[in-house]
């Protein structure tokens, strides 16, 4: 079945939204590298690494539906932060939009009845209700920590321990 031609472009914007949403957290995590927070520095990281995946889960999927393939510029993300809670704001803010971006693309596959499609992006919409929760915990908990460093160190070395969260340059983990 040929994929139908809106759709193909929408999936192909959305790897562009996925390399986009690495590449924030990407400079985010290069903010939190020149910050004592190294734990979050990891979590971005690998946060980045795990957008790439879905990015090239996309890609995959063009290719084995025969559709072709079509990659756009990806714009410089957002660079500078005030604050932990600032970044971890952003970053909610960033898988709310990505969970829209799936959610209509979800009605479009849906629209044309491609059912192929439709199985592809409801594991992306469990993925983002995912995302969205561990962000929304960790944000909370920042909150409550306020300006207590001590309280900030510990979340922070949580969010290192972070499974995933191992690679980073230098430490030998994954990319
Ligand atoms: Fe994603
Ligand atoms: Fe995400």
């Amino acid at each position: 079945m040929t994929l139908d031609p809106k759709l193909t472009k929408l999936l192909n914007e959305q790897i562009n939204n996925e390399m986009s949403s690495s590449y924030v957290y990407l400079a985010m995590a290069g903010w939190f590298e020149r910050t004592p927070y190294t734990g979050f520095a990891k979590w971005m990281f690998a946060q980045s690494g795990e957008e790439t995946t879905h990015a090239l889960k996309f890609y995959q999927y063009l290719v084995d539906r025969d559709a072709k393939v079509e990659l756009q510029p990806i714009a410089q993300p957002k660079m500078d932060y005030s604050s932990v809670v600032d970044a971890f704001e952003y970053s909610l803010k960033q898988e709310e939009k990505v969970t829209q971006q799936i959610n209509d693309l979800y009605e479009v596959a849906e629209q044309v009845k491609d059912h192929a499609s439709k199985n592809l992006l409801l594991w992306f919409l469990n993925e983002q209700m995912e995302e969205e929760k561990t962000v929304r915990d960790m944000l909370d908990r920042l909150k409550l920590a306020g300006n207590d460093t001590a309280s900030l160190l510990v979340l922070d070395r949580e969010a290192g321990n972070r499974p995933g969260a191992g690679g980073g340059p230098g430490s030998g983990g994954r990319p």
